[in-house]
């Protein structure tokens, strides 16, 4: 019988999906994610794993589920919590979830933006704690979007998307894209034009602290960032330190790094940052659609078929 852990309840479409192909698998129930150990004990032994990105997959893992793992499907369009190479060099084919979630994504950073320039949680702390006490000229100002400069740095899916939205409050876009060498202007170039710069880049070992405390010492005294990526590709304490001596304006991140982030972080001093906690693809219809899609790479491993959407196709090489 083919054996399937499935590391946490995912939304219905994907769970149907898997239980039309396979009435039989182990489903984690807990709200909080398997530990290590645990991960390894539950998964020994099965033929297909269906992941999210708080599980971190690596050959060791593999190993100790064994020879015969047919599939690793993540939930995710990120895979840096899984070592892809590692699973290529043993033949498993991954899967990741792309394309259904570049809308929500994009809106999510432009939520960010916005709020950040607006500064709408802090002028919402402002108000719940009883300061707003009459209507004055210079209270809370914040930035203007149209005819401001977008600086987009990762121009794939996500990072257009976001292009797209840009051109309808009037800005200029400009951008940048380590990854695959594609770019409007250099980087350099960016940060010194850009009063926006939004950072779209998967984590890798190129990208890992991208943004560190020489990539904010070039953007603007009014710049605004957002991080809808991975917490790894910035730089944490050189943010704290450009933020608290307002080297930059302000900061929006939906990644940590780590996540949770501790509740004792500097940045959550700080008026000027925006955390909120990593909640890119969270629309209902993207969360189902990531199911879907997560259950379809899942089953077709399983029957031996080429996978849907799978970051190594060397594997069938
Ligand atoms: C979310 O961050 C994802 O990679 O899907």
């Amino acid at each position: 019988m083919t054996k399937i852990f499935i590391t946490r309840i995912i939304p219905d479409p994907g769970l149907v999906l898997i239980k039309e192909h396979f009435p039989h698998f182990d489903l984690w129930t807990p709200d909080l994610p398997p530990s290590r150990i645990e991960l390894i004990e539950q998964s020994r032994g099965v033929d297909g794993l269906l992941c999210l990105l708080t599980d971190k997959i690596d050959g060791e893992v593999m190993d100790a589920i064994g020879p015969q793992l047919k599939v690793i499907s993540s939930m995710s369009v990120g895979v840096d919590h899984i070592d892809i190479a590692a699973a290529t060099a043993r033949g498993i084919p991954v899967g990741n979830t792309p394309g259904v979630l570049t809308d929500a994504t994009a809106d999510q950073a432009f939520a960010l933006m916005l709020s950040a320039a607006r500064r709408i949680p802090e002028a919402e702390r402002f108000l719940r704690a009883g300061k707003w006490v009459t209507w004055q000229p210079s209270l809370l100002l914040g930035a203007d979007f149209a005819g401001a400069t977008l600086g987009i740095v990762g121009f794939g899916r996500i990072g257009q998307a976001v292009a797209k939205r840009a051109q309808g409050f009037d800005m200029r876009v400009i951008y940048h894209d380590p990854t695959h060498g594609a770019q409007s202007v250099d980087l350099d170039t960016l940060l010194r034009e850009s009063d926006f710069v939004s950072i779209h880049v998967p984590l890798t070992e190129k990208t890992k602290h991208l943004v560190n405390a020489k990539f904010l010492a070039k953007m603007k005294p009014n710049a605004v960032l957002v991080n809808t990526s991975r917490g790894g590709v910035l730089d944490q304490t050189a943010l704290y330190h450009a933020l608290k001596s307002n080297q930059i304006f302000a900061a929006a991140l939906d990644v940590t790094d780590p996540e949770p982030l501790p509740t004792d972080s500097p940045l959550l001093e700080l008026e000027n940052c925006i955390i909120v906690p990593h909640l890119g693809s969270a629309s209902k219809k993207t969360r189902d659609m990531m199911s879907l899609l997560a259950a379809q790479n899942l089953v077709a491993g399983l029957k031996g078929e080429r996978l849907p959407h799978c970051v190594n196709p060397q594997v069938y090489e």
